[in-house]
């Protein structure tokens, strides 16, 4: 066949390959959003049939685009009980706390009434259930934080369970599917801790494992065709084929993996795309001006107008000492008294982050390091100054540390100003930052398998296939002292402690019976 012929015959079996998909979103935080959107785009791509099933949970993210390709999309409409529980956490007390585990159980605590209550209300009317089931899905993706996607998957009868996570990694997820997961070498997702823990963070984070394991559950749920039936959310967890998680190998810390856990981080970036965008005559005009630019961003879970006086003013003081410096703040009040009209300092409620991170003009990258934006500027090659604020954030910092292209200061830096001035500077004249994240760029651009190929070929395999029970490794069902090692350690050790015990006595007897011979020949 010449290349017209297989081009032809590609074009022909193209579409009896096309597959139906259901990506389940609830919409009630951007970021699980955002990433399930992209899976969902990804898969259209692709050629597949994807529908994407949005209950709205909080109205603010109805409107909220997140999908292009994909143009199925069932949105539901929530109950009053649900949009009275509709949970929208605030974080602003973070810029002068620490945050610890135990701080974030009431907002887990909320997030499963919330799922609870869409189950109710599923249950309740399953007109749209009904109605999804005459697509015969091929196979449904989910977030694994939201228990609700079990009973679904249940009842409309899908045969390929592909629990994905807009975060790293999911401890309880790892250890359900027989991953390595002790507190010893995962931590866990909201702690700060990296890959190396020393003893203190080792125990803290045993401890808060086994404090998760015990008060944090999903609620208990039943089948919504037969309410007799509980759902046994563990059981279709280790019968997933695959898992998708927010992770990038080349950028995150390396660990031991099942072939299971799909690693896509960086699935968002499209770095071809986020180098044609184009900016706004206002950031080209600013950009244009001085040699060197600097974006400060910290994110949209917690706002820049929310931190204490004292770290604004410094900002603005380190601002001030940089006069051959531009900088763009996103700041999301209009009453910027504090910042003295400085002429290099540019306030904008929105900032278009992507585009200004494609841009060579801009030098350097001030932000709070959520994994969306350190995944970004990764990609896109730019040094960083990182004050991680709370949650992931600790930990991704760290992650990008290891590749020696950022710096990182503690929020409670932002009011010192030796130690902001001496970042900002370090970074904007120290080639090696630079050179470092340039580095790390190539590599991510150049990934043997990029996350779209991997998502799209996992999700295919896993709906013609369904299950896997290949993949199931046995050690998942081994008691903790098999695992580790401990009757094999007990058992040797008391071989060697037997043999030692006998030898001592045939010596100590040998002995004694030549000192009696010795003692008797003379
Ligand atoms: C995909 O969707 C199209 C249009 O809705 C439909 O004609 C086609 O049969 C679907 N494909 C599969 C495999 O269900
Ligand atoms: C990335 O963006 C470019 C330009 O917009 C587009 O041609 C390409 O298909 C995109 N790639 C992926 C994997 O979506
Ligand atoms: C800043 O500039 C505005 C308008 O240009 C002016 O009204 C205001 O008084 C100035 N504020 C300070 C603190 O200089
Ligand atoms: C970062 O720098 C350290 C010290 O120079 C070096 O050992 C390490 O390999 C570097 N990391 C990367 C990812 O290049």
């Amino acid at each position: 066949m010449n290349n017209m012929h297989v081009l032809f015959f590609l074009l022909l079996v193209g579409p009896t390959f096309s597959l139906n998909y259901l990506v389940f979103c609830p919409l009630y935080a951007h970021s699980h959003h955002k990433f399930l959107a992209k899976i969902a785009d990804t898969l259209s791509d692709a050629g597949h049939n994807v529908t994407f099933f949005a209950p709205i949970i909080l109205r603010k993210y109805e409107n909220v685009k997140y999908l292009d390709s994909t143009k199925d999309i069932v949105y539901l409409q929530p109950s009053k009980k649900l949009e009275s529980l509709g949970y929208s956490a605030d974080y602003s007390k973070f810029w002068s706390e620490d945050a610890t585990a135990i701080q974030f159980v009431p907002a887990i605590k909320a997030f499963t009434r919330m799922f609870q209550q869409l189950y109710e209300d599923l249950k309740e009317d399953l007109s749209v259930l009904n109605e999804l089931k005459t697509r015969n899905f091929d196979a449904l993706v989910f977030e694994f934080l939201c228990p609700t996607a079990f009973p679904i998957a249940e009842y409309l009868g899908v045969k390929a369970l592909l629990p994905s996570l807009s975060m790293t990694h999911h401890p309880l997820m790892s250890r359900l599917i027989g991953e390595p997961s002790s507190p010893a070498i995962l931590p866990s997702m909201i702690s700060s801790f990296g890959d190396d823990m020393s003893f203190s963070e080792r125990l803290q984070n045993t401890i808060g494992d086994i404090f998760f394991t015990l008060f944090v559950h999903y609620p208990p749920m039943t089948s919504f065709g037969d309410h007799s039936k509980l759902i046994d959310f563990e059981d279709m967890t280790v019968r997933s084929p695959f898992m998708f998680m927010n992770a990038n190998p080349y950028l995150d810390y390396p660990r031991p993996l099942l072939t299971k856990s799909v690693l896509i981080g960086g699935i968002s970036v499209n770095a071809t795309h986020m180098k044609q965008e184009k900016l706004s005559d206002k950031y080209n005009e600013i950009l244009k001006k001085k040699e060197k630019n600097v974006l400060i961003s910290f994110g949209s879970m917690i706002f820049s107008k929310d931190m204490p006086l004292a770290y604004k003013e410094t900002i603005v003081k380190v601002i001030e000492s940089f006069p051959d410096v531009n900088f763009i703040w996103k700041y999301e009040e209009e009453d910027v008294s504090f910042a003295k009209n400085l002429s290099n300092l540019h306030f904008s409620k929105w900032v278009p982050q992507t585009a200004l991170l494609a841009d060579s003009r801009l030098s350097a990258f001030i932000t709070h390091a959520g994994l969306g934006s350190v995944t970004e500027l990764s990609y896109m090659g730019k040094p960083a100054v990182l004050v991680p604020i709370f949650a992931d954030q600790l930990r991704n910092s760290k992650t990008l540390a290891r590749h020696n292209g950022s710096i990182t200061l503690s929020k409670y830096d932002l009011s010192d100003f030796d130690k902001l001035k001496n970042a900002v500077y370090s970074i904007l004249t120290e080639k090696r930052f630079k050179d470092s994240a340039e580095l790390l760029a190539q590599q991510l651009s150049d990934q043997p398998i990029s996350p779209q190929t991997l998502l799209v070929k996992h999700a295919e395999f896993a709906a013609k296939y369904g299950e896997l029970p290949n993949l199931d490794p046995c050690s998942r069902q081994m008691s903790f002292i098999s695992f580790y090692m401990i009757d094999i350690i007990v058992f040797i050790s008391a071989i060697v402690i037997v043999t030692l015990g006998v030898l001592l006595i045939v010596v100590r007897w040998t002995s004694r019976f030549f000192v009696h011979l010795k003692y008797k020949s003379e």
